[in-house]
């Protein structure tokens, strides 16, 4: 089975990055055969400055390989590094309606945030859904802000194998992963870097900690019991503490006598723990960058020996050869 995702270089990973996109993809890698992507064509509708986006995409691929990906198991290039996608992405826009585009909730959402309404924004589920199609990817591991590109991409194959043969495209399926579809911010919204409410996976521990204790709650007194439905604290304690841990905190928050200033602490800690051993192998891999760019380039020849199967043959389906 061929699984395939992207993550976009557009700022520092965050831990709703980590449980909805890069946890999934490394447990994924023993599964099949896996490629994943550096998504820096994507990261341009977004981000205006060089330098920046140049260090997010060194940095992302160091990510890729702290968070546990392995190299001699999954595929991980740069999209920029195989250009063709974008001839792909133009061959599937002939079929693509302009409705299909204009209802895009992402698109929509992003507008609405102040992003520039470009062609690129709104064009960008046809790249995405080329990103997918170019390398017959069975299935694509997202967030459920994803679900949408993804019903777009099963549509334009779907178009092209119509007009052009049944075996043109492979149609890929969805994966999302319910439970941790959505990590909640340090406000209770989602988690996202467009809300400023977010835990880095990596960085300065004061820092971090300063953020962490900024985790919305009420102001239920010390000594009273403490609401545990909709709690964000016990939702972000989830993702690091075990089940004990869990049930403790849970039981401290109906008893009373523990302040949020007690359990924030223990979400900290228990999160400074949980990424200790990504934190250690980020500072080996800045050591040795060298390393990570032999990694992304051994990835770009993987990958193209893939793309050139596929887009030769779209090209010849559609008649451009
Ligand atoms: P952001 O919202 O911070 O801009 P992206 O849109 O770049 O994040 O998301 C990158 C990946 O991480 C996507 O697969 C997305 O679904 C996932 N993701 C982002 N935020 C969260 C979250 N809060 N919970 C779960 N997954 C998330
Ligand atoms: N749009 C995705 C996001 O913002 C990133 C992405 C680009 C992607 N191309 C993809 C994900 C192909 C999966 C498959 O998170």
């Amino acid at each position: 089975m061929r699984i395939l995702t992207g993550l976009q270089p557009s700022g520092k990973l965050h831990i709703g990055n980590y449980f909805g996109a890069m946890q999934p993809a490394v447990h994924l890698q023993d599964q099949g055969e896996a490629f994943y992507f550096i998504a820096d064509y994507h990261a341009m509708t977004s981000m205006k400055d060089a330098d920046t986006l140049r260090a997010n995409i060194q940095d992302l691929a160091i990510d890729f390989l702290a968070c546990g990906l392995d190299p001699e198991k999954a595929t991980i290039f740069r999209q920029s590094d195989i250009p063709e996608v974008n001839e792909l992405a133009w061959i599937l826009s002939t079929v693509c309606p302009m409705g299909l585009l204009e209802r895009a909730h992402s698109y929509k959402d992003k507008i609405a945030r102040g992003l520039d309404a470009n062609h690129a924004l709104f064009a960008y589920p046809t790249l995405m859904a080329a990103d997918i199609l170019l390398y017959d990817a069975e299935l694509v591991p997202v967030g459920k802000d994803q679900k949408q590109h993804l019903e777009i991409t099963r549509d334009l194959a779907g178009k092209i194998n119509d007009r052009f043969g049944e075996n043109t495209l492979t149609i890929p399926e969805v994966q999302i992963k319910e439970n941790t579809a959505v990590v909640p911010g340090l406000d209770g919204q989602k988690m996202s870097k467009s809300y400023h409410n977010t835990i880095p996976l990596t960085g300065n521990k004061k820092a971090i900690r300063k953020s962490v204790m900024r985790i919305v709650t009420d102001s239920t007194p010390v000594e009273d019991p403490k609401p545990t439905d909709g709690s964000t604290v016990i939702a972000l304690y989830k993702l690091f503490a075990d089940d004990a841990q869990v049930q403790q905190m849970i039981d401290d928050h109906m008893a009373g006598g523990f302040g949020y200033g007690d359990f924030k602490q223990r979400v900290f800690d228990a999160y400074w723990d949980y990424f200790a051993h990504v934190r250690e192998k980020r500072e080996e891999l800045e050591g040795n960058l060298d390393y990570v760019n032999q990694v992304i380039a051994e990835g770009a020849e993987k990958a193209r020996a893939e793309s050139t199967k596929v887009l030769d043959r779209v090209r010849k389906a559609v008649g451009l050869r």
